[in-house]
């Protein structure tokens, strides 16, 4: 018997979300659903008409619409791969995304088993996502600094070569404002979840591997927790 798990991620720009939602991705054989990431791949996909749109508000750190992001999100809760239980990697960011979402699991009868606060000094946000890249193949995260590739010029994971990108939004100004963004737009939703019991916070300044042990330690929390949703065949 294995259990879906289902789980949001929230963090400021930088915390961890999609380090960390990787690592489950790999461990528990969730799917990862990032918001950024989705709308980076529209952006790269020429035949997108809102492509550019999008890369003009990504880049200046404000949120996209409600309106189209729960639209996406929506989109890809449907598909049947999230069946096998999902992280949720920077969704819901304001009110009306954790209503919207609220109404989407209720109608497909699911419950959410925690809701994570990964909590980091502004200082220590602004030094990762300085050294920040990824790997425009596979999307594979890294860091000059904390997790560098082995060799300068290939993927650890899927053995690309020359293929590390770094954001566009990855400057110190767009920071500012995502950040900006997070406390002015995100933290409202705090207290939501809190409200309802599901919200546990991490610290988000230790190492990589304390964050993931913190994690599987809140997912293996009381099992008749409110969240807890029935076993899976
Ligand atoms: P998004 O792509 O989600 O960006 P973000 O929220 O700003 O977060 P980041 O991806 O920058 O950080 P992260 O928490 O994933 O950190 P990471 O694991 O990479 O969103 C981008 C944009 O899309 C938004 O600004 C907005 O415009 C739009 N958008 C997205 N969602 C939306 C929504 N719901 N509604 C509307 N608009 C939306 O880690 C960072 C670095 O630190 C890495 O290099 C990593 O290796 C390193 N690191 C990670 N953990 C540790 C650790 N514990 N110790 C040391 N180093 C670490
Ligand atoms: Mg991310």
């Amino acid at each position: 018997m294995t259990e879906a798990i289902r789980i949001i991620l929230i963090g400021p720009p930088g915390a961890g979300k999609g380090t960390q939602a990787q690592r489950l991705r790999d461990l528990h054989g969730l799917v990862h659903i990032s918001a950024g990431d989705l709308f980076r791949a529209r952006i790269k996909d020429p035949n997108d008409p809102m492509g550019q749109q999008l890369k003009a508000i990504l880049d200046s750190g404000a949120l996209v619409p409600d309106a189209v992001t729960i639209q996406m999100i929506a989109e890809r809760l449907q598909q049947a791969d999230c069946a096998k239980g999902f992280i949720l990697d920077g969704f819901p960011r304001s009110i009306a995304q954790a209503e919207a979402l609220d109404a989407m699991l209720l109608k497909h009868n699911i419950k959410l088993d925690a809701v994570i606060q990964m909590e980091v000094d502004d200082d220590k946000l602004v030094e990762r996502i300085s050294g920040r890249y990824t790997c425009g193949e596979c999307n594979t995260g890294y860091h000059d600094t904390f997790k560098p590739a082995q060799d300068a010029h290939t993927c650890d994971v899927c053995g690309a070569k020359d293929k590390f990108v770094r954001r566009s939004d990855d400057n110190a100004e767009a920071v500012r404002a995502r950040l900006k963004t997070y406390y002015n737009q995100t933290t409202p939703i705090l207290p939501y979840y809190e409200g309802k019991g599901m919200l546990k916070r991490l610290d988000g300044m230790a190492s990589m591997d304390e964050v993931t042990a913190a994690i599987e330690a809140i997912l293996k929390g009381p099992k008749d927790s409110p969240g807890k949703n029935p076993p899976r065949p």
